[in-house]
């Protein structure tokens, strides 16, 4: 009994949160297909995002790019922005070995503690890059979507922008409604302190608590 009012309040948090948090559908993901030949060589590098879909990890961050490292079958995400004035360095490990469909696999942990995968929908390598995840949780019958629109400078130009909005209005669930503009401004950009936060492996019932944590104290 607990445990089912312990769910249902997570639902109500999580539902609440929809509107700045987290991108959050009832049911299963659709089944959609990375990029097909995927160079990764090419693809390694740095990612201004442009637009996204909202993700707690990354709630208000602005001048926020990607980077990719390559390094012991292994590619490390790291998501860097600017925050209030403090710039946050996210990393994560993806395991990668050549020849590996575009899909980065994220263990759950301190950072994501959904462990949303990054799979690369399109890109061109040079300017611009479509990244999208989902993961569905069985228990609560509710998928987390994310997405990215990244371009290898700090602007996108309207033909590419126009072009990343089709690819996500192509796969069922990604309305494009849910992206978000990411501020790019160089005044927004100062920073005084810098946080490098690596990623660890949670448990399972730790996951379960640090969705809710937060929530649950909003509601008491
Ligand atoms: C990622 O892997 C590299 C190479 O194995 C390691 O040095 C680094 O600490 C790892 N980073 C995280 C966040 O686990
Ligand atoms: C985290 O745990 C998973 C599964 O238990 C394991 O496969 C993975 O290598 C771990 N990652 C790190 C960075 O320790």
């Amino acid at each position: 009994m607990y445990q089912k009012w312990f769910l249902l309040v997570s639902v109500l948090v999580l539902s609440a949160k929809l509107c700045t948090g987290q991108v959050l559908q009832f049911g299963t993901c659709g089944d959609v297909p990375p990029m097909q030949f995927f160079d990764l060589e090419r693809f390694l590098g740095e990612w201004y995002e442009i637009e996204r879909f909202p993700h707690w990890y990354e709630r208000y961050g602005e001048c926020a790019y990607l980077r990719f490292q390559y390094c012991e079958r292994r590619v490390e995400i790291e998501h860097i922005y600017v925050r209030t004035g403090v710039r946050f360095i996210l990393q994560q490990n993806s395991s990668y070995a050549p020849g590996d469909e575009a899909i980065f696999m994220i263990d759950s942990s301190n950072i994501d503690p959904i462990g949303i995968p990054m799979s690369v929908l399109n890109t061109d390598y040079s300017n611009y890059a479509v990244v999208y995840g989902c993961k569905y949780n069985e228990n609560l019958d509710i998928k987390y979507l994310s997405a990215w629109i990244l371009s290898r400078t700090s602007d996108l130009s309207e033909e590419m922008l126009q072009r990343a909005y089709q690819v996500l209005n192509s796969i069922p669930y990604a309305n494009i409604a849910y992206l978000e503009k990411v501020e790019q401004r160089t005044n927004l950009c100062k920073f005084h302190w810098t946080a490098v936060i690596a990623a660890e492996n949670i448990t399972d019932t730790m996951r379960t608590q640090t969705i809710s944590d937060d929530g649950v104290l909003a509601l008491l």
